[in-house]
């Protein structure tokens, strides 16, 4: 988007918009802007209404004033500019889902991660979900592989009613059942076994690897999620690939790694990787 990264380059001058410019997001017809330090908000209007005039995609732009927190992994918003509007369609992988920037987790940076999934589904297979958000692993995964059946849990209720309307919107619902609530309590009263357990949420890892051994086949996989300490993306891998191999040391299975994948850097020196790990069980 060279012409997004002019805009800013106007409004901010050379070296904040090399700041800005990694900070924005358009998910649907909506521009993010992830607040940085020592932009005063009135500079991050006159570029809000900027993009509004010169992007005719954006029609509605705000400002996130927090990072993603809290249990539903949601941000605090500021309307900047345009239509007075949270909710849009966010479009990925051929796929529309219906979402509100404000009431759920959306972060386009996990789209290459919800396709790699897709195209290690084999036909049949029973996949649960355990931190869906608004669908776009399990509906990319319906769309594109052939599961049998995919469960997807989340504790956000908002999360839970898009994702209802997202399997409607794209035609999958014959495959997709859908619970709100706490997926580590939900856990306990399923019945074993998924071919495929899929856990986005690096703050919950181990807690959710603890359910997920009982779940998971005998040579399924699970895919937890982490954040991990280490100097650059290879050594996260290796590191995050280890930390899980270990932890699983304590069920009596074997854990392999088939593959994964760093989904970005989150600090300096801090990212979060998912690894695919097979259990073998005895
Ligand atoms: C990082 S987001 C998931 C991203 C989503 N899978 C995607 O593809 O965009 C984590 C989700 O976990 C949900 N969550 C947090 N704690 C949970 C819990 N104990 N049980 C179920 N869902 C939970 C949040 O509401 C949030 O939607």
């Amino acid at each position: 988007m060279p012409l997004l990264r002019d805009i800013a380059r106007e409004i901010l001058g050379d070296s904040y918009a090399s700041i800005i410019w990694k900070r924005i997001e358009i998910i649907g017809d909506i521009a993010v802007i992830r607040k940085p330090f020592g932009i005063d908000i009135d500079i991050l209007r006159r570029l809000g209404i900027e993009m509004l005039n010169r992007l005719k995609y954006v029609k509605s732009v705000w400002l996130a004033v927090t990072p993603v927190e809290g249990d539903y992994r949601t941000r605090e918003y500021i309307h900047l500019a345009g239509e007075y509007r949270s909710e849009t369609v966010y479009r990925e992988h051929g796929c529309s889902f219906l979402l509100d920037i404000t009431k759920v987790y959306i972060s386009p940076v996990l789209s290459y991660d919800h396709m790699r999934i897709a195209k290690l589904v084999i036909e049949g297979e029973k996949i649960l979900n355990m931190f869906a958000g608004f669908g776009g692993y399990s509906i990319v995964v319906s769309r594109y592989a052939k599961p049998s059946y995919t469960l997807s849990i989340d504790i956000n209720p908002y999360a839970v009613k898009y994702m209802r309307i997202n399997i409607e919107l794209n035609r999958v619902e014959a495959i997709n059942d859908v619970i709100e609530g706490d997926a580590l309590t939900i856990a306990d009263g399923l019945r074993c076994c998924f071919d495929r357990i899929l856990m986005p949420l690096p703050e919950l890892v181990y807690r959710a690897i603890d359910k997920s051994i009982d779940l998971v086949k005998n040579n399924g996989f699970i895919h937890p999620h982490i954040f991990i300490n280490a100097n650059n993306r290879r050594e996260a891998f290796e590191k995050a690939s280890k930390t899980l191999l270990e932890y699983i040391e304590r069920y009596r299975v074997i854990g392999r790694v088939m593959g994964g994948h760093v989904i970005r850097s989150i600090a300096p020196r801090k990212y979060h990787v998912t690894i695919d790990i097979q259990i073998i069980k005895n």
